[in-house]
């Protein structure tokens, strides 16, 4: 799979922590792109975060990227964790820096494009600009675990999340613990 990676300034760069610790790089080609407020969340909740040799990063206030453009074929793009701020200026099509304009590609080009939204309780503009990022055809996966898996660490409870993540991109993940399955 062809991906675009982008994380943001909401809590919880755990989920992209385990998202990458799921998926075999090896099998997938990864474009990473981090927006500052996201490095401030790394530093003050992982330290810092592990990422595979084989991702390629890209600068935030930079198009130098080919998902800045529709020309070039993905097959999804994920924002984990989403900050309702993203959410705002992607239902707004600011399009200013290389995450939002590759969001806005996403959806023009009716590409699969996910967004792990993190905050709590939302005010009605953040409900309204959910709504409007659906219209556009977004997938909004909310970082809410689950718990009848009962699990026993904060990687498992993120686990909780990112396997949900998994299936929506079409990824297996053998882990997943599904209800009256495993
Ligand atoms: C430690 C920390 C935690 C934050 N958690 C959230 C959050 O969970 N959700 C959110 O929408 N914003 C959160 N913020 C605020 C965003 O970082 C801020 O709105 C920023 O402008 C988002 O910009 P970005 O989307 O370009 O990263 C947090 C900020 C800090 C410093």
């Amino acid at each position: 799979m062809r991906l675009v990676i982008a994380i943001t300034g909401a809590s919880g760069a755990l989920y992209l922590q385990r998202f990458l610790h799921h998926l075999d790089g090896k099998g997938h080609e990864l474009h990473l792109v981090m927006s500052s407020y996201a490095k401030q969340v790394i530093h003050q909740e992982l330290g810092t975060l592990a990422i595979p040799l084989e991702v390629q990063q890209y600068q935030e206030k930079s198009m130098m990227a080919p998902f800045a453009s529709g020309s070039a074929l993905f097959d999804a793009m994920i924002i984990i964790p989403c900050s309702m701020g993203t959410v705002g200026r992607i239902a707004s099509g600011t399009s200013e820096t290389l995450i939002l304009r590759a969001a806005d590609v996403f959806l023009k080009e009716r590409r699969k494009l996910i967004l792990v939204v993190r905050e709590t309780p939302w005010n009605l503009i953040q409900a309204r600009n959910i709504v409007t990022v659906m219209e556009a055809g977004a997938c909004v996966l909310p970082a809410m675990p689950s718990f009848y898996s009962n699990p026993k660490t904060l990687e498992e409870v993120a686990d909780t999340v990112v396997f949900r993540l998994l299936d929506q991109l079409g990824i297996e993940s053998p882990n997943a613990c599904r209800w009256q399955e495993s």
